[in-house]
């Protein structure tokens, strides 16, 4: 059974996730109004992934005997001077994920809740993951830089970046 303060601190990680699903949602709409097709694929993916993981956080408290709550979810931001304004916000809110990730982690210790620590190593190699593939993008669009048909090249570079995210997704489905 799983301690009222364990529950109510992943209640707040559901409602971390959920705002980081509408936060990629709004960033992958912008681009597709943009005519940023690849770009927007990849935020529209990486929405459907903020979802999965609540999800999967929402099923763990039941398992464990407590009740998952459905948040209230802030209205995300809706403009974006450029794509690499987009992914350096996504890069810094995947952080702050991060960090309630790794307070999650203290509290389950300091409840000897070892089921919920090992439920949350998943979500530790998550994080690293994603804050890799946001540093990698911005890194990649500072190369390209911002001249004429940079555009061109940094939403074709956000549709490769959608497709290798694609390929791993079916390839851990199949494993
Ligand atoms: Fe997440
Ligand atoms: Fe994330």
């Amino acid at each position: 059974m799983i301690s009222k303060k364990m529950e109510a601190a992943l209640n707040e990680q559901i409602a971390v996730e959920a705002g980081a699903h509408f936060t990629y949602l709004s960033m992958a709409t912008w681009a597709d109004a943009q005519g940023l097709e690849g770009t927007a694929n990849f935020f529209f993916q990486h929405a459907a992934e903020e979802h999965e993981h609540m999800m999967k956080i929402v099923h763990f408290i039941g398992e464990v005997g407590g009740r998952a709550l459905v948040p209230a979810i802030k209205k995300p931001e809706e403009q974006y001077k450029d794509v690499l304004d987009a992914c350096e916000k996504a890069y810094a809110h995947e952080q702050q994920v991060s960090t309630s990730i790794y307070k999650l982690v203290t509290l389950a210790r300091e409840e000897n809740d070892y089921v919920a620590d090992e439920f949350l190593r998943w979500f530790i190699d998550e994080q690293r993951e994603e804050e890799v593939l946001f540093m990698r993008i911005m890194d990649r669009i500072k190369l390209i830089g911002t001249g004429g048909q940079s555009l061109y090249y940094i939403d074709k570079e956000l549709a490769r970046a959608h497709a290798e995210a694609e390929a791993a997704e079916a390839a851990e489905g199949e494993a």
